[in-house]
């Protein structure tokens, strides 16, 4: 990891080595947590944190449904990220807001043990690389199905559902392939290991309902949006594995990733086993948002103040 000064945590900013918690944390144990991945772009106009109230509104949501509450507000969460950004002089990195069960009491309702919270940001290169965002990668159908509702709670981005994500990732991963695609338990496609899907099939944007068992991505949101106003039809609708094959074009898309396109699953090549036109249009228009290219989307950009002229006295913990 690219290691940066200060990470926020309980309120206070502490250095980077400092940030610890105790080994009996709660959430080390049982996977009682819910965390955000969002991005910050350096634009002409200064640093832009994309959606980052649609983020932070996410987190809150995942919270409750693991009855988690947290101490502090998204408008709390949303000060202490800029003012992190500015302290450690970022203009462009990854932020990772968490918030967990600490250390208090074990079993599994513990409900006086505390809600520890932390912001970490560093600088954080594409998820599945540059060259992948241009030539596209080669992903596999996992055997591992996604998690449904029966059991967890795929709306939700909570800590623990992630071992699900990890064990189709590493699958994929050891078997050559850069990212693994979940099926859900009737076998229709969900999404990758950290990313949505979207299919392009007969010239339509298809993509799975935000009723399925995925995470309803703000990537994914974003772009049904773009795609629409690019004036594509997008259809949200049950995918069969098949269509995977026989698809035009396919990409993943997610905060960590951005637009990716897939050009081979299962070791059959999509359309000319290159990025296809459509998704090529999608993924520029994308990425100008993301940049503060498109005066149509800066409404989705949080922009970080510079620091005022005069430094205020350091608040860092010894
Ligand atoms: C399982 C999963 N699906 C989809 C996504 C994409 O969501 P978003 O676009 O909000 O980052 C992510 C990333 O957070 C993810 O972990």
């Amino acid at each position: 990891m690219d290691q940066v000064d200060l990470i926020w945590q309980n309120g206070d900013f502490v250095r980077w080595e400092d940030a610890q918690v105790h080994v009996l944390s709660h959430g080390l144990h049982y996977g009682t947590g819910v965390f955000e991945g969002i991005r910050c772009y350096e634009t002409e106009r200064g640093p832009a944190i994309f959606r980052h109230r649609d983020h932070l509104a996410r987190l809150e949501r995942s919270a409750s449904l693991y009855y988690l509450e947290l101490p502090y507000s998204a408008e709390e969460l949303r000060a202490a990220t800029h003012e992190l950004l500015r302290r450690n002089g970022l203009k462009s990195c990854y932020i990772r807001p968490l918030a967990f069960r600490g250390y208090g009491e074990m079993g599994l309702y513990a409900k006086s043990a505390p809600i520890e919270m932390i912001i970490a940001v560093w600088p954080w290169g594409a998820y599945l690389g540059d060259e992948g965002k241009r030539k596209g990668i080669r992903a596999k159908v996992s055997s591992w199905r996604r998690i449904g509702p029966g059991g967890l709670i795929p709306h939700a981005k909570a800590s623990g559902q992630y071992l699900n994500s990890i064990l189709a990732k590493t699958e994929s991963a050891n078997a050559g392939y850069e990212e693994a695609i979940l099926l859900d338990e009737r076998g229709f496609v969900c999404e990758g290991s950290g990313e949505n899907i979207f299919v392009i099939r007969d010239g339509e944007v298809v993509t799975p309902p935000h009723v399925a068992s995925i995470l309803d991505g703000i990537s994914r949101k974003s772009v049904i949006q773009i795609a629409r106003d690019l004036g594509y039809t997008v259809v949200e609708r049950d995918i069969a594995r098949a269509e995977l094959y026989l698809a035009e074009e396919v990409f993943l898309i997610g905060t960590a990733a951005e637009l990716v396109p897939v050009r081979e699953i299962d070791d059959h090549p999509l359309g000319e086993g290159k990025p296809g036109e459509i998704t090529t249009h999608i993924q520029a228009k994308f990425e100008d948002a993301l940049y503060g290219r498109a005066e149509e989307y800066l409404e989705w950009l949080d922009f970080v103040e510079a620091p005022a002229e005069v430094d205020a006295p350091s608040k860092v913990t010894p």
